[in-house]
């Protein structure tokens, strides 16, 4: 039978990694909805190995805002799986507003909900998060989780919980090349790291799966170990072979961030992304033995490795 598949954020962090690994299924249409078109046609994978039948990748230009675009999309295409990926300060309406449409769609079998590396489904971690943090990129989690366990959707899902991408260390770049240091301020709590071909990997395996038995888990994505601030400046100033400082996690250095993080999108995001690094100097960011475990066996290997990244990524040509 063909798959019919819908993937947002098709050009993003994670659609980057993940599109190239959908390109060898058979029989199989991804759907990519975007604001853009053209810059996503750009960004398609190019055809790599003789392949009878490739997947077919659709873009389709619109706004995951609009509700009634999506849910004629999903209908269009009678689209079986959806992995959604959502940012930006209108996440919470646009999750749940995505989430109506799957579920009046009648064709939707399974979502892929791209969550972060909290237990948000239960009730004493959301307490924890809602008594520590008010992120609400971070938030909206807890809502969609809850929602997808207590919701009685007509659809199965699996949830991929992320922890902290290797790639938000380019944000840093300039910063450790002309001043070096790495400024966002990662306290010594410490904090797990994923690679987004990783994450992209799990997707992939979800999508294949016929077993059905990664529905209804949650599925933690990342490093076993958490690394601190310090051990972050000390990866990086091996690899630069210069000295590199972790900006603090002060007041001092939380409020240059949300300034600089401000200036980059808007005050707003800025103050948002602050609360989520305050978080992370609450508690480590990390996760269980078992969790590690059941990552290990979605993705048929271990996780890649942050230091390694790091030193790769100084040897490139574009770095
Ligand atoms: N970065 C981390 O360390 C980390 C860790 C854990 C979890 N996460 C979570 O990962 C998710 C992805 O974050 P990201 O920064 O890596 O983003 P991203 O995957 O790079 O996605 C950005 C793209 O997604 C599309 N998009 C997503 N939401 C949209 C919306 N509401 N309206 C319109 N377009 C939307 C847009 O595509 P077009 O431009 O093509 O329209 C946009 O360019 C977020 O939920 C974040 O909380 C991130």
């Amino acid at each position: 039978m063909p798959r019919n598949v819908l993937i947002t954020a098709g050009a993003g962090h994670i659609g980057q990694e993940l599109l190239p690994l959908l390109q060898s299924l058979e029989e199989t249409r991804v759907i990519l909805p975007t604001t853009n078109a053209s810059r996503l046609k750009a960004s398609l994978p190019p055809h790599s190995e003789p392949q009878s039948n490739p997947a077919t990748f659709i873009a389709e230009e619109g706004s995951l805002t609009d509700p009634a675009w999506f849910q004629g999309l999903l209908e269009k295409y009678e689209v079986e799986t959806v992995f959604l990926c959502l940012t930006t300060e209108d996440e919470l309406f646009t999750t749940l507003n995505c989430l109506d449409c799957m579920a009046r769609s009648k064709t939707v079998k399974h979502l892929i909900y791209l969550s972060a590396c909290y237990d948000f489904a239960s009730t004493e971690c959301a307490q924890w998060i809602l008594r520590n943090c008010s992120s609400g990129h971070v938030l909206v989690k807890i809502l969609t989780e809850q929602k997808l366990v207590y919701g009685n959707l007509p659809f199965s899902w699996s949830v991929i919980r992320p922890t902290l991408f290797f790639i938000n260390d380019l944000r840093s770049k300039h910063s450790m090349i002309e001043n070096s240091v790495y400024d966002e301020p990662l306290s010594e709590q410490g904090v797990s790291r994923v690679a987004p071909s990783d994450i992209a990997l799990a997707i992939k395996n979800v999508i294949i799966d016929e077993s059905g038995k990664w529905n209804g888990r949650h599925i933690s994505i990342g490093s076993k170990k958490v690394y601190k601030g310090s051990e972050i400046a000390d990866i990086w100033s091996k690899a630069l072979g210069k000295r590199i400082e972790m900006y603090p996690a002060t007041e001092e250095g939380f409020r240059r961030f949300e300034t600089e993080m401000g200036s980059k999108k808007n005050s707003a995001w800025g103050r948002d992304m602050r609360l989520m690094v305050e978080l992370f100097a609450k508690e480590p960011f990390g996760m269980t033995e078992k969790e590690y475990l059941e990552q290990v066996e979605l993705l048929g290997k271990e996780p890649e490795d942050y230091e390694a990244w790091v030193q790769k990524t100084v040897t490139t040509a574009n770095w």
